[in-house]
């Protein structure tokens, strides 16, 4: 008997992680004939691409919907009756969040109570809520653990923080079947190029210098995105309802490092780099214990992050059309 594959709704399959994910699905499903069951919900704001999708179009039914409307949610629900939903949609980038907090907290909060309403309302068997490791806080030493106390330092991360205590309160008070994911900076292929890898990629494309927040020193977890979504899958799968799991990558690297690095694979002077005023609450360090996850499920990042740097930027320079189309956006954030 061929397998059954689950009804699932991904939100935010547009967007960076979420449209690798609908992809990673997909081709699990490669021997499975007719119609596969996958349901993606995306807005398309500034960070919502169907591009990213154009490689298997065909195979997943598309709705343009807000999150935060939830008559449009309900009657996706009730036409699609998804069993599984995995919730990537989410304003996405600190800086932004700095600038304005008002839809973040209105997508990442709002929209996260509306979908798991209607969750608990269409009687969904799993939610999987994809949360950050920025719900934490900083740290000088050591890693956080999935039972660390939260002490989240910008809007965005006060608003991931909240929409997590809300689906955890949900898992409490009603046994709301759901799990939660916690990652490190995702980076790779179609990432917008508003975040700092992808952006310090188009600035040297365009022939210009990587943008280095204050001295440069701050240290983040990288993670290949592929990687991430290998482990959302394996969770989403085998991960225990009701639990929250880390997955960090291995490449721990200092802001200076890492843009070193990028310039090194790129193949240009080391000198490319140009120091920019500090992002207010400029959180020095991340860095996730993922050994949960490792331990019930196997799964551990296995992209190295030079390999990763050079699998993205082979990516960007077949797809350097699709980074600078998004040119007159990154100049009107970072003027
Ligand atoms: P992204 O900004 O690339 O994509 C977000 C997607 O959500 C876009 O397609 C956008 O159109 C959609 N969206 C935004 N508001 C919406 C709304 N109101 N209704 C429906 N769709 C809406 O973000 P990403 O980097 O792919 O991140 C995905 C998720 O993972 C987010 O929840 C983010 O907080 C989390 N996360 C990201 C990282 C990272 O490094 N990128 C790391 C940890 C966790
Ligand atoms: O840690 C997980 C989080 O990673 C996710 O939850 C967020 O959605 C995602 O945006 C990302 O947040 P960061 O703020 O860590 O990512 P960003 O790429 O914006 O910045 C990475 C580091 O690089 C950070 O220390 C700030 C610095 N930076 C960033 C930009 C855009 C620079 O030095 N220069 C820049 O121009």
């Amino acid at each position: 008997m061929p397998k059954r594959i689950p009804k699932i709704l991904i939100t935010g399959g547009a967007g960076f992680m979420g449209s690798a994910f609908v992809k990673l699905l997909i081709k699990g499903s490669f021997s499975v004939q007719g119609e596969l069951p996958f349901v993606v919900v995306d807005r398309l704001t500034y960070a919502g691409d169907l591009k990213r999708l154009e490689s298997v179009r065909r195979k997943f039914k598309f709705y343009k919907v807000d999150i935060c409307n939830k008559r449009q949610i309900d009657s996706v629900f009730k036409k699609e009756k998804p069993e599984i939903v995995v919730h990537f949609a989410a304003e996405s980038h600190v800086d932004r969040s700095i600038n304005d907090a008002q839809v973040f907290i209105k997508t990442n909060v709002k929209g996260t109570q509306i979908l798991i309403d209607a969750c608990r309302r269409y009687g969904v068997k799993k939610f999987v809520y994809i949360s950050t490791d920025e719900v934490y806080g900083k740290l000088v030493h050591g890693k956080f653990k999935e039972n660390a106390c939260f002490k989240p330092n910008n809007p965005y991360a006060v608003s991931k923080a909240t929409a997590d205590l809300l689906v955890q309160a949900y898992v409490k008070a009603y046994k709301f079947p759901a799990i939660i994911i916690r990652p490190s900076n995702n980076y790779g292929p179609w990432q917008y190029p508003e975040k700092f890898i992808s952006l310090g990629i188009l600035r040297v494309l365009e022939g210009g210098k990587i943008p280095l927040y204050g001295d440069g020193k701050n240290i983040r977890q990288w993670l290949y995105v592929d990687d991430c979504m290998r482990g959302i899958a394996a969770i989403m799968r085998k991960g225990r309802v009701g639990e929250v799991y880390n997955l960090g990558g291995i490449g721990e690297s200092r802001n200076i490092d890492t843009a070193k690095l990028l310039l090194k694979v790129l193949g240009v002077s080391p000198e490319q780099i140009e120091f920019v005023q500090d992002r207010l609450g400029h959180d020095i360090r991340y860095s996730l214990d993922s050994s949960k996850v490792y331990r019930e499920l196997g799964w551990k990042a296995q992209v190295g992050f030079i390999q990763g740097l050079k699998l993205t930027v082979d990516w960007a320079l077949q797809h350097q059309r699709w980074l600078k189309s998004k040119l007159p956006d990154i100049n009107k954030l970072y003027k």
